[in-house]
């Protein structure tokens, strides 16, 4: 019988990392998600590299990807980020992974600006990788924010066998090369059901309004059938782990930017009434999943809502590029079999 959605199939050996959805822990190359450093660090544990080798490489990689704002321009004047960002990055014509990685930077900077009526900025390799990002994206450094928004791209760097990870794998077994594998990642990142939409928990936030707003609006969206966005998961059946790391992430941020304090109490109200809500309907665990607090805390930053896949994407790509690399060191050709239902002749 046909799997569904490979539902539990186990399709390869990985020591990239290991995601325990009954545990609620998420190790990445050996590292609990909370005790990740910076996002070159991160690189550094997937790709097996010294993260000063990284930080200078992925410097010099968006560096070389700038020539690419201008030669991309039409795949980046698309409205949709991730159209933009597919469509640009295939433009490459480096398969290094630190070349990759700060493409993906410049270009979803480049994109986000362009749709603000405003210049992209050049990348400074002299920054790490998030502060330059931070700095091409809202145009001025910012300290805070750039922090805030490094420890969002570790702690969603790596996430096991997702469908786009697996993407890319199928891509690189056929002897294909890197960038290919990352444009097709993007695709399947793309869709509703796996890039998410942690646009929809900012809508809610910004529905209920007010922490005593929480427990009415939370009950009429469950009697209409509705589900509660940025709740439940399909492998956590627990608090999913990396909600812990982006909440304490808004909660540093609100020492610098106040507005961050304030949405954060609301979004704690809205979800400690909505995992009560959920609980007494059924017998599922749902609990808050990555993208509640990803809304919360890349909106603090100041970070627009039409941003936060291609976002998602600049960090994904450093986990997409360790699972190419062992791909090509251990893997066969992915050719799995469909079982023939039609008619005989
Ligand atoms: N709110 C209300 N009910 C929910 C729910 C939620 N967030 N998540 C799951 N459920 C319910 C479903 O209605 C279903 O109930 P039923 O059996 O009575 O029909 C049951 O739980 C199982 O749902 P299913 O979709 O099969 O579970 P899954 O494990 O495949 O789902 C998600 C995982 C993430 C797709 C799901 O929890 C969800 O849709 N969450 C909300 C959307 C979300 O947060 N997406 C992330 C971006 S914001």
């Amino acid at each position: 019988l046909a799997q569904s959605g490979l539902q539990d199939v186990v399709v390869a050996d990985t020591e990239t990392s290991r995601v325990d959805g009954l545990g609620g822990t998420l190790i990445v190359a050996g590292v609990p998600v909370g005790a990740l450093g910076s996002f070159e660090e991160v690189a550094a544990l997937l790709w097996g590299e010294r993260p000063d080798a990284i930080s200078a490489a992925l410097g010099a990689g968006r560096r070389r990807a700038w020539p690419l704002v201008a030669l991309a321009d039409a795949a980046l004047s698309r409205s949709d980020g991730m159209v933009a960002l597919r469509g640009a990055l295939s433009l490459l014509q480096r398969e290094g992974p630190a070349d990759i990685v700060g493409a993906c930077a410049v270009l979803t900077a480049a994109w986000v600006r362009r749709h603000q009526g405003l210049a992209p900025l050049p990348p400074d390799p002299s920054l790490g990788h998030a502060a330059d990002l931070q700095r091409m994206v809202l145009g001025a450094p910012h300290p805070a924010r750039a922090r805030a928004l490094g420890a969002y791209l570790s702690t969603v760097a790596e996430h096991g066998m997702n469908a786009s990870t697996f993407t890319a794998r199928v891509v690189v077994s056929t002897g294909s090369d890197a960038v290919s594998a990352v444009v097709a990642a993007l695709g399947a990142l793309k869709g509703p059901l796996h890039g998410g939409a942690p646009g929809p928990v900012l809508d809610m936030l910004d529905a209920v309004g007010s922490p005593a707003g929480a427990p009415a609006w939370i009950a009429q969206e469950l009697e209409a059938g509705r589900r509660i966005m940025g709740m439940g998961h399909r492998v956590y059946r627990v608090r999913d782990p990396r909600a812990a790391v982006l909440e304490a992430a808004v909660e540093r941020l609100a020492e610098d930017v106040p507005q961050a304090g304030a949405r954060l109490v609301l979004a704690r109200a809205v979800e400690a009434t909505a995992q009560a809500a959920l609980a007494a309907r059924t017998d599922r665990p749902l609990r808050a999943n990555v993208e509640f607090y990803t809304a919360v805390l890349l909106d603090a930053i100041g970070l627009p809502r039409s941003a936060f896949t291609p976002l998602f994407a600049c960090a994904r790509t450093v986990g997409w590029l360790a699972h190419v690399a062992e791909q090509r060191a251990h893997g066969r050709m992915i050719r799995p079999r469909a079982r023939y239902v039609g008619p005989l002749p």
